[in-house]
């Protein structure tokens, strides 16, 4: 039987600075036979997510980093079309860290999960509100802040794919939103159709005036994307007692120096500050309570939420920028192929 032809982005150089096409190598190969165990599995939707830059440096990170030579690892939503495992069939849809490529084997205890078929569902819905973006906005914000109606929260990245999730689970849970973008559309998006209470365009506001005339009450829980300026802003205002859920810090993945700051890192003394770090996938024994929790919001119409699908595996490297431009309108994935 022939093989299909397999075409995979690996990793050539590790960037200085943002992501150069030149990073990256379109190879060629065919598709390897499969081992007892082992599925076969088209890739429909390759993710492209801020951390992929992490995973191109050989920085101390909480992975290993891609090393050169390798196929650059992704998360994907693909289908099964040959199987050797039992508990997998040609047509399953699955998930898993596939890697940028458009045919991918894997023994499936190495984190491969069916997904439901639900009609009228997007497929696209399990690589957003349904999937890690959707538990990170979740737990990043029950979990580790806690949140009680009447509070204020400040969210940045807050049009983006996590942060836009944050924000309406903040209204779910009955407090005051206030988010911060680098644009005034998604400022307007958010307030007017998510129901942020108000938005806060970083790009043309000094963010810490515009802070303290929407938050004249201070500050209880940050959800944090993005670091620098920003989180410093944030600290000034912070209440006694609030809380950081510290997801991200998109501002500094480019960076190849030290990254000064933050310089109100005083305040976590002086307001009694809980800061927490964390990694999605250290709740992933609790992901069925955030699916659950997450398709009942969806249902129900309290979640909203925008996927931006770039055409073709060939523009991952250059569609990954779109992350780090602010150009992306909501869940960033790149369609690799048919999804039937
Ligand atoms: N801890 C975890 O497990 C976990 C999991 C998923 C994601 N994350 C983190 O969550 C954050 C958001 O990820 P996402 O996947 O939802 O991406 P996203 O928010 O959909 O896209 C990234 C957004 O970041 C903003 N941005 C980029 N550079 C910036 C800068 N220098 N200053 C301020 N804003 C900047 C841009 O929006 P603007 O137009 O508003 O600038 C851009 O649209 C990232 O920091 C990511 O690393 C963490």
């Amino acid at each position: 039987m022939t093989r299909p032809l397999n075409q995979a982005w690996v990793l050539r150089h590790r960037p200085v600075g943002a992501i150069e096409l030149s990073d990256l190598e379109l190879q060629s190969r065919p598709v390897e036979a499969l081992l007892p165990g082992q599925v076969l599995v088209r890739v429909i939707y390759l993710s492209l997510d801020p951390t992929n830059r992490i995973w191109m440096s050989d920085m101390d990170q909480y992975m290993p980093p891609v090393e050169i030579g390798e196929v650059m690892r992704g998360g994907t939503l693909g289908i099964v079309e040959e199987s050797l495992n039992d508990d997998f069939a040609p047509g399953d849809y699955v998930m898993g860290t596939l890697g940028w490529q458009k045919y991918g084997i894997m023994d499936p205890r190495q984190g491969l999960a069916k997904l439901p078929v639900i009609p009228g569902l997007p497929l696209t819905a399990f690589m957003g509100v349904l999937g890690f973006i959707g538990a990170t906005a979740y737990f990043g914000l029950l979990d580790i802040c806690d949140p009680t109606p009447g509070e204020t929260i400040v969210v940045s990245a807050a049009a983006g794919a996590v942060g836009s999730l944050v924000g309406q689970i903040g209204k779910i849970k009955g407090c005051r939103v206030i988010g911060i973008a680098g644009t005034d559309e998604k400022c307007t998006w958010i307030t007017k159709d998510l129901g942020f209470d108000a938005a806060i365009n970083y790009r043309r506001e000094n963010v810490l005036d515009a802070l303290r005339r929407h938050a004249p009450g201070g500050v209880d829980i940050y959800f944090e994307n993005v670091g620098g300026d920003i989180l410093d802003a944030v600290l000034t205002v912070l209440n006694v007692g609030s809380r950081i859920s510290l997801c991200g810090l998109i501002s500094s993945y480019n960076a190849m120096d030290p990254v000064p700051g933050p310089y109100m890192f005083r305040n976590l003394l002086m307001k009694r500050v809980m800061l927490k770090g964390f990694i999605v996938s250290d709740y992933i024994a609790r992901f069925p309570e955030a699916i659950a929790a997450l398709a009942q919001w969806m249902m129900a119409g309290q979640l909203k939420y925008r996927v931006d699908v770039v055409q073709g595996l060939e523009q991952a490297p250059v569609a990954v920028n779109k992350l780090f431009d602010g150009t992306n309108q909501g869940k960033l994935v790149v369609q690799v192929s048919g999804e039937k």
